[in-house]
């Protein structure tokens, strides 16, 4: 079954379409991220599921049920918001019983339920602080405890560990996996960071600038098999090269000064003619680098490296190739390595065909 499903969802503010006729379905049960720029209508989507706003044309199902007019507190549905408002002068105990306080619910299984949700989140000893006693990630803890204690089917998160540092975001992105796979509840994770949602998702859709969903998939397949230029360059860092498709034995794509490449090409898709002006896109860690010739490749281009930047575990090489910039990756394996390549050095490149992606747009 379906957790949420769109049917041609538009939403304007004042002047301003956000979302143009948007269909999406997000599985039941699964760590959906939704990846985009910001301004893009990330935050509008979530709202929209959280019945903060009303679309104005299309409808809103969750799990089948058109949830379109259902007011905000009958949808089971609950938000980590952007900025996880919590309440100061109550401690962690009170913040997380406050929903169940609201609704009636004898002490005896409060105390039960928040000491069951506190201990899911790390927090039981932490129960009698107050909110500004807390680090940041506990207090992101106390925010997820909060949410998922009215055990609702979905739980929208948008952007919540982007006030975090980067050590306590890692530790946090493992401990959501762990926390959705456990709970099997549907989480619908907003964020412009690719890196978090390759982490999460099981499933990611990733929009445009115009709000438009332009892929959706598995991490690996949104990054290893883009179906467009903008998803291709969202996702992490890639080289596009322009060239004509032509077809002899095999598909070639002649690219202008860099020269004739090998591209896997799918003859099923509606651009696949030769004559047709595509992008191939070749991600820099597919890319060998070498300062010998090497065989067995059906990609070889030969070129100058322009600049190199260390990162600590991969070197980037910046190699002019033809009137071409192309960036490469490689693993710092060795310590020293005896034949280091450097600035100013003739290198070859190399990649297999089907490392690359040819893209019709
Ligand atoms: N209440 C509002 N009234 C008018 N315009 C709004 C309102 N809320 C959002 N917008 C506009 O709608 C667009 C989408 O906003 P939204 O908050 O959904 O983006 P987002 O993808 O969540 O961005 P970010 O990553 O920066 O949080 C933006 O251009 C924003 O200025
Ligand atoms: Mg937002």
């Amino acid at each position: 079954m379906n957790a949420i499903r769109f049917e041609r969802v538009s939403k304007r503010y004042v002047s301003e379409e956000v979302i143009n006729d948007l269909d999406l379905v997000i599985p039941q049960g699964k760590f959906f991220a939704l990846l985009g720029p910001s301004g893009c209508g990330k935050t509008t989507i979530l709202r929209l599921i959280g019945g903060f706003e009303h679309p104005d044309a299309g409808h809103i199902f969750i799990e089948e049920q058109d949830v379109t007019d259902v007011p905000i507190n009958k949808r089971r549905v609950n938000t980590v918001f952007q900025q996880y408002a919590l309440f100061p002068h109550l401690n962690v105990f009170d913040n997380v019983a406050y929903g169940l306080v609201i609704k009636g619910v004898a002490r005896e299984e409060i105390s039960q339920r928040v000491a069951r949700v506190l201990h899911k989140v790390h927090l039981e000893k932490h129960a009698s602080k107050r909110i500004d006693q807390l680090s940041g990630g506990q207090q992101q803890r106390v925010a997820l405890a909060r949410a998922i204690i009215n055990e609702p089917k979905v739980l929208l998160l948008d952007e919540p560990l982007a006030a975090l540092d980067r050590s306590l975001k890692e530790r946090m992105l493992v401990e959501l996996i762990e926390l959705q796979s456990e709970l099997q509840t549907t989480f619908v994770y907003v964020t412009h960071d690719p890196s978090e949602a390759l982490a999460l998702a099981d499933q990611m859709a990733i929009m445009n600038e115009d709000g438009i969903v332009e892929q959706v998939g598995t991490p690996k397949e949104v990054y290893e098999f883009p179906e467009t230029s903008f998803v291709a360059q969202f996702v992490g860092k890639t080289n596009l090269l322009q060239g004509t498709l032509a077809q002899d034995q095999a598909w070639t794509l002649q690219v202008p000064h860099v020269g004739e490449l090998q591209v896997a090409v799918d003859s099923a898709k509606p651009w696949a003619q030769p004559g047709y002006n595509a992008l191939l896109s070749v991600r820099p860690e597919k890319i060998e680098i070498n300062k010998t010739e090497q065989v067995g490749f059906a990609n070889h281009v030969v070129g100058i490296v322009d600049a190199l930047i260390y990162h600590g575990r991969a070197t980037e090489y910046l190699v002019k190739v033809g009137d071409r910039i192309l960036t490469v990756f490689e693993q710092n394996e060795d310590h020293f390595s005896r034949d280091a390549i450097a600035e100013g050095d003739a290198v070859h490149l190399y990649w297999q065909r089907e490392n690359a992606v040819v893209l019709g747009v």
